[in-house]
């Protein structure tokens, strides 16, 4: 199943609302929120009380990525807040393994990230484990960043490695995605997409439409066999 992820780094922070019932209306189905504690990314966004409010105004998916140094201290408080699946990076993890198995223990489905510059075998042993890999195809911290090219060659490698293990996890891309590179994208294997700025800038509703549209065009080309 493909999935878009609208980011709500994108969205106006004025109108948190009004900007994720326009993208959950028009059939986005996770809210990727997006974590980070001024250490393990330069920047500092929001946390547990911003999540905890926007919980009572959606029903999608909370997708939330933890740029976080050593995560397995927030899963639980978190999850509590409303996160559906916990995205950790392993670069910030001393105990990997642990850390993906306090977050099943929560309740929360788990997703393991990558850096642009860490190579796959970072997350080899645990692949079995977790229901998600995030791919980062920019350098994490902010928005708005051009894609990196080389990320596309690690998303088919990964692809393939899951293929050749028999797991049909899901691969998610963020940073950079744009209604033109999607369909590329989907082609190299990944199929959750995060965007932010592409979807937040000018009319959220409309633009998510669009996403959908190419993910359709994906799957039809998919079961003509083309
Ligand atoms: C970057 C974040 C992204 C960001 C993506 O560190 O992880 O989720 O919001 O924004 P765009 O889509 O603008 O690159
Ligand atoms: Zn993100």
């Amino acid at each position: 199943m493909i999935i878009l992820a609208p980011s709500l780094l994108g969205a106006d922070f004025k109108n948190l609302e009004q900007d994720i019932k326009a993208v959950e209306q028009a059939g986005a189905m996770y809210l990727h929120l997006d974590v980070m504690d001024g250490t393990f990314v330069p920047s500092i966004s929001f946390g547990m009380p911003v999540i905890k409010a926007l919980r009572s105004c959606t029903d999608m998916v909370f997708d939330v990525h933890m740029m976080v140094e050593e995560p397995a201290r927030y899963v639980d408080v978190f999850r509590e807040c409303g996160a559906d699946l916990i995205c950790i990076h392993a670069e910030a993890c001393r105990h990997l393994d642990s850390a993906i198995a306090k977050i099943h223990q929560s309740g929360a489905r788990a997703a393991v990230a990558l850096n642009p510059a860490t190579p796959l075998s970072a997350v080899e042993m645990v692949l079995p484990l977790v229901d998600m890999v995030l791919i980062m195809s920019v350098n994490p911290g902010f928005g708005g960043q051009k894609f990196i090219p080389y990320t596309l060659e690690k998303i088919r490698n990964l692809r393939k490695r899951l293929d050749k293990l028999g797991l049909d996890t899901d691969i998610q891309v963020d940073g950079g995605v744009t209604l033109e590179n999607a369909g590329e994208l989907l082609e190299a294997g990944a199929n959750v997409l995060v965007a932010g700025t592409s979807v937040f800038n000018g009319d959220a509703g409309e633009n998510v439409r669009r996403f959908l549209q190419i993910f359709e065009e994906h799957d039809g080309r998919l079961k003509r066999g083309i």
